[in-house]
């Protein structure tokens, strides 16, 4: 048998439309919050997974679906918001790297010192077993590798999307919506961040500890740095770009 494509999406409009396009669909659920639905596109086995939203849902469904279902890969899929302001909404981001950029280290500040957090530095928890805090080895951002063969059929159908533009770039992910412009300006030019969102960066780490081949592809649904309002559609404008990936991707399995 054929193992599936796992296709994740935090919110309901990030993962109802894909769902809706599955063929021979059945449901299933983990606990109250995570949702897979079992299906097929073109005959081949594809499951699109509600994950919720945060990093700890994003963590926790990849683990769930990866133990249930062993996907062949993993497509992490949804809005974000932008941190190049040369990028707009409706624009998608494919994730050459993503990186948690919530994973950080303070500076030493006595009692009455005050709070300053841009002295705070990135910190990798997975560069050794010992404390993340007293590591020197983990004062730094740890970035996770898009596929190769996912980021290719991304790049292959590209011009399938008409109501933006497809960039690859950085994606930054934490349980953080930042909307100090100063702030992002900050993130954009210490981790290189294209967009932030609250997911890819978690589901990568998991991916990762299992092997499984892993892209996110985010939709700006919002941009500070350029005014970019807010738009719940471009969630469905994204699902219908990464179907044309999945059949892309599955032609050649
Ligand atoms: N900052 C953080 N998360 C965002 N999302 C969309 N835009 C942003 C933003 N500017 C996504 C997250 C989360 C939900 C709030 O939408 O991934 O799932």
């Amino acid at each position: 048998t054929k193992r599936p494509i796992l296709i994740q999406g935090p919110m309901p409009i990030e993962a109802e439309t894909f769902a809706e396009r599955l063929e021979n669909v059945t449901i299933e659920e983990s606990g109250s919050t995570y949702e897979f639905y079992i299906g097929t596109v073109d005959g081949y086995p594809v499951i699109v997974s509600k994950t919720g939203k945060g990093m700890e849902n994003a963590a926790a469904s990849t683990a769930i679906a990866i133990e249930k279902y062993n996907p062949a890969a993993i497509i992490n899929q949804g809005t974000s918001g932008g941190h190049d302001p040369e990028l707009n909404v409706f624009d998608i981001v494919l994730g050459e790297r993503t990186v948690n950029i919530g994973s950080m280290k303070t500076g030493d500040r006595a009692a009455g010192e005050g709070i300053e957090p841009t002295e705070w530095k990135p910190m990798d928890v997975m560069a050794s077993e010992g404390s993340a805090g007293e590591d020197p080895n983990a004062e730094k951002a740890r970035y996770y590798e898009g596929d190769a063969d996912l980021l290719a059929a991304a790049k292959a159908v590209k011009d399938s999307y008409t109501k933006g533009k497809i960039v690859e770039g950085t994606i930054g992910s934490a349980d953080l919506w930042n909307n100090e412009v100063d702030r992002i300006k900050w993130f954009h030019e210490n981790y290189g961040t294209s967009v932030e969102e609250m997911e890819s960066a978690s589901v990568a780490m998991i991916s990762k500890a299992y092997d499984v081949p892993f892209l996110a592809i985010r939709v700006l649904s919002n941009n500070k740095t350029n005014d970019g309002a807010y738009n719940a559609d471009t969630a469905i404008a994204n699902q219908e770009y990464v179907y044309e990936v999945v059949k892309e991707y599955i032609s050649f399995l």
